[in-house]
């Protein structure tokens, strides 16, 4: 449960914390946001996620609502306030609020903070890895630049609500050429039939997930090289294994994609032992 949020300057309680009704990120979804996973009371992979939302601001033109370290201190109280041992932080940051106009506002107008944290239980995805979990895939309809990692998760929400519509638990999107981009929430990968291990390179077609960047980190010390290609729904239908990355999930291993059952239909032995690694590589900051 999230007791307490910052929202612009103010730690609230969860049921006042609210921004106002011309915000941007409101009417136009124009927001970036961050998700940390956070293990007893500490951050994984800050620095990455920091540096990721300050990419996404300059991108989109936001000014940067405060210093690194400001930020820093926020998470932390955030995480803090609401006791959370193992769980997320919620970082959120719109262009702000002014009287409705697709124009960006003046320079007086300032970004909206938002940040919140909530605990989660471990022992669920945990349950979920030992099982596997089942993929939907759904024609990719976001924009041409999903390396922000903006709120404009319409998309997301649709293909996610479908996924679950049948038994999944996450959909990977598919561009116009047949190839996977990514999943809704998660960068996609796979352990080919002759046991390479594939996922899409990055572009403007995918966010470049922290989880993914410090997956890569975990190959290179395992002596694995994989390769940054995209791949067809039928190359990962026949693949040995799959599995999704994410803040969330972690490495999630993925045994059903459109009812076809990958590899034996089992969690694979390369998702499970990266996702028992991963968090060895991973950066962990104190809080
Ligand atoms: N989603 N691709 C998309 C479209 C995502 O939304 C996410 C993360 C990822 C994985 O990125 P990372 O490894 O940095 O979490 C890839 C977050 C968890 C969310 O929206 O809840």
């Amino acid at each position: 449960m999230t007791r307490i949020v910052y929202v612009n300057g103010r730690y609230l309680p969860y049921g006042e914390a609210a921004v106002h009704v011309e915000d941007r990120g409101f009417q136009f979804g124009d927001a970036i946001y961050e998700v940390c996973e956070v293990i007893d009371g500490r951050l994984i992979d800050e620095p990455r996620h920091m540096a990721r939302l300050e990419r996404s601001l300059n991108e989109l033109q936001i000014p940067q609502p405060m210093s690194q370290l400001a930020l820093a201190h926020v998470m932390r109280q955030v995480i803090k306030r609401n006791r959370v041992r193992d769980g997320l932080v919620y970082l959120q940051v719109s262009r702000g609020a002014a009287p409705r106009d697709f124009y960006f506002p003046g320079p007086d107008v300032l970004p909206t903070v938002v940040c919140l944290a909530r605990p989660m239980s471990r022992a669920v995805p945990a349950a979920n890895a030992l099982k596997g979990i089942a993929i939907k895939s759904m024609p990719d309809i976001r924009w041409q630049r999903c390396d922000i990692k903006t709120v404009m998760l319409l998309p997301a929400c649709l293909a996610k609500e479908a996924a679950r519509a049948d038994g999944a638990k996450e959909a990977w999107f598919v561009d116009g050429d047949g190839f996977v981009t990514e999943g809704a929430s998660s960068n996609a990968w796979i352990v080919a039939e002759d046991g390479t291990l594939v996922t899409r390179q990055l572009s403007s077609a995918i966010l470049p997930g922290v989880t993914r960047t410090t997956l890569l980190d975990v190959l290179h010390e395992e002596g694995m090289v994989p390769v940054e290609r995209p791949f067809r729904l039928s190359e990962a239908y026949a693949a040995r294994e799959a599995f999704i990355t994410s803040a969330t999930q972690t490495v999630m291993p993925v045994v059903r994609i459109d009812g076809n059952t990958v590899g034996d239909g089992r969690p694979g032995p390369i998702a499970q032992r990266l996702r028992n690694k991963f968090h060895q590589f991973a950066a962990i900051s104190g809080t």
